[in-house]
């Protein structure tokens, strides 16, 4: 079973909700890191953390969610072998796997209403990486970091 690991801050709490229920409803296995309570919190730690499991292979896939989705999205990239991209609609959630070989999805809950940030993750979850040329360019992508 595919596992996905969740996390967000304090601005995202509902929507990461949301979409655990959404992901777990399909079947997929939710690792959800929290934060649990609505209290302030600094979007870097959650960031680094659920990218510290995908990148230790406690997780398949992350999804993470803070205001924007633009600050968690740069800490999570900060874990060598993680691949996260800031997504608002369909078509790039599905490009950023099938070209980029994606392995976590960034929303933000003060961007995005809930309806189309279950249409994003479904995109994003259901796109596979179709390798080839793209193979060569993620390749490039690690070599540089
Ligand atoms: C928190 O207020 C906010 O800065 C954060 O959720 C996010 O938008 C940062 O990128």
């Amino acid at each position: 079973m595919t596992r996905v690991v969740l996390s967000s801050d304090h601005a995202a709490i509902d929507l990461r909700r949301a979409v655990a229920d959404h992901v777990s409803a399909q079947g997929y296995e939710v690792i959800d890191i929290g934060p649990q309570t609505a209290e302030s919190t600094h979007y870097p730690l959650h960031g680094r953390a659920a990218a510290e499991a995908v990148s230790a292979g406690e997780a398949d896939l992350g999804i993470v969610l803070c205001g924007t989705g633009q600050g968690i999205m740069m800490a999570a990239n900060k874990v060598p072998g993680v691949r996260c991209g800031v997504c608002s609609d369909t078509f790039s959630a599905a490009m950023i796997r099938a070209h980029n070989d994606a392995n976590m999805l960034s929303l933000g809950a003060r961007v995005l209403g809930e309806g189309l940030a279950l249409e994003i993750v479904d995109a994003f979850l259901s796109t596979e990486f179709e390798g080839g040329r793209h193979a060569t360019r993620v390749g490039m992508i690690e070599d540089a970091s």
